[in-house]
């Protein structure tokens, strides 16, 4: 078998060995009757030098990008003034093509990838992430979900699995797919909130990192219909205290992805800027947030001044944040224009203790709030907003097996590294996006 370019040994006794590598043909040129091939494949990059009659060879086969290889060959130092990744070549004898690509597709190369047609790269999103800076942005993902995982579990979080099959909304009805679950009624989760709060009695503070499902009308750069929500909730706790816990997991979690080498290299290139936030960070209340709207002339959605009650919406919320340049929780935000289950605020009733994390580039990327614990509140909550509550029977049940003050949120990943990688949309932060008009590839 080959060696992964991780793999091969290159301390001062081994210099000079002979290996052989695979991959794909990330970059080739000739010069002089030499040929320069760079090898990827997926851990890192391998310069080959192809001398003699190797590239004679070579000029017969008309080597193109993203053909796959094997190369043998022997690995030595770049000389003096020349470049390689990591200053080290292999100077080949022997290479097969295994698969040759079509060539002459430039789409995939990353300067192409910045200037081409968006539905076009999306169509060809499979190749595109052969580029280096789509490839980075699903290596760092990789990162920051196994680092929740790992900061999860050193705070005693318990992971589990709710389903992404309910007959129960969360978060409004107006972005539910439904679909006919065996000639009943069903939708796709838009959130696991409501299982987990099930599972502080049995397993204590908890978390998940599932699908979310939103039927979301509109196209923005910020909404995805099938997205990664992570979402943590956490048993006997005040308001404060979520919100220290959400500093402590996002703070945390950059730390664990910062110590990976490999990754903060690849942080550096897409997001050179970057700065671990400062804590705390900044506390707003949503009522300081419009009066900051008002005094700053940011109109609302319908052209005119902010007005308490107002939905801060993405254009308004995304200006507040860049302006302000650093993390912001905006909290306690009106009952009306929140869920359901949200607590109120014992000192103002007119509001809840809810946050969102709002960050600059993104706006938010975190909802969260305590859950109402009392049985009657729920009830009359359920009325309100005129949902049956006999479908919540499993959820109310909560408020009547040994309640308990508790509070949760949810993280959306894509958000979180459109963020943390400086990228325009957070169709580029999963594998595949689906929005409102694409299901494909
Ligand atoms: O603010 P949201 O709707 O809150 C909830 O779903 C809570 N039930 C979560 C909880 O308390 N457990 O969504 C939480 C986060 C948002 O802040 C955003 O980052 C992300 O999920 N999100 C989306 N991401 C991409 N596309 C969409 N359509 C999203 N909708 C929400
Ligand atoms: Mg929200």
């Amino acid at each position: 078998s080959g060696e992964r370019s991780k793999d091969v040994d290159y301390s001062a006794p081994n210099r000079g060995s002979r290996v052989r590598v695979f991959g794909r043909v990330h970059r080739e040129r000739k010069q002089k009757g030499v040929a320069f091939v760079t090898l990827r494949d997926g851990y890192g990059f391998m310069q080959c030098v192809l001398t003699g009659d190797l590239v004679k060879t070579y000029d017969a086969v008309t080597l193109t990008r993203e053909s796959s290889m094997m190369i043998c060959g022997e690995m030595w130092d770049v000389p003096p003034g020349a470049h390689a990744p990591n200053n080290r070549e292999l100077h080949a004898d022997y290479f097969e093509v295994i698969g040759k690509a079509p060539g002459g597709d430039d789409a995939i190369t990353n300067k192409v990838q910045a200037k081409g047609d968006p539905q076009t790269l999306l169509d060809q999103r499979h190749l595109v992430l052969r580029g280096e800076t789509a490839a980075s942005v699903m290596l760092v993902r990789d990162a920051v979900e196994h680092a929740f995982n790992v900061k999860y579990h050193e705070l005693g979080y318990v992971k589990v699995s709710p389903p992404a099959l309910v007959q129960t909304q969360v978060e409004g009805g107006s972005t539910l797919f439904d679909f006919n679950y065996y000639g009943e009624k069903a939708y796709l989760t838009q959130s696991s909130q409501l299982y987990l709060e099930t599972v502080l009695p049995f397993a204590g503070n908890c978390y998940c990192i599932e699908k979310s499902f939103r039927a979301e009308k509109s196209l923005t750069r910020r909404h995805l219909s099938e997205y990664t929500h992570v979402e943590g909730e956490l048993d006997f706790i005040t308001f404060d205290d979520l919100l220290e816990h959400l500093e402590d997991i996002i703070c945390g979690v950059l730390s664990i992805v910062l110590a990976n080498p490999r990754i903060a290299a690849m942080l550096q290139e897409l997001n050179p800027d970057f700065q671990m936030p400062e804590r705390p960070f900044k506390r707003m209340k949503y009522s300081e947030a419009i009066d900051w709207l008002v005094e700053h002339d940011i109109p609302n959605e319908d052209g005119e001044t902010h007005k308490f009650g107002d939905d801060i919406a993405e254009a308004a919320e995304r200006r507040m944040t860049d302006i302000i340049n650093r993390p912001i929780f905006l909290t306690h935000f009106p009952t009306e224009i929140k869920a359901f289950y949200m607590q109120r605020d014992p000192a103002d009733p007119r509001v809840t203790e809810s946050v969102d994390c709002l960050m600059p580039g993104v706006g938010e990327i975190v909802g969260g709030s305590m859950r109402m614990y009392d049985y009657e509140e729920l009830m009359a909550a359920y009325s309100r907003v005129g949902i049956p509550a006999e479908a919540y029977y499993w959820y109310t049940d909560q408020r009547r097996y040994g309640t308990s003050p508790h509070g949760g949120y949810g993280l959306g990943l894509e958000r979180f590294l459109a963020w943390l990688c400086k990228q325009h949309t957070v169709r580029d932060t999963c594998l595949y996006p689906r929005y409102m008009g694409r299901c494909k590839p």
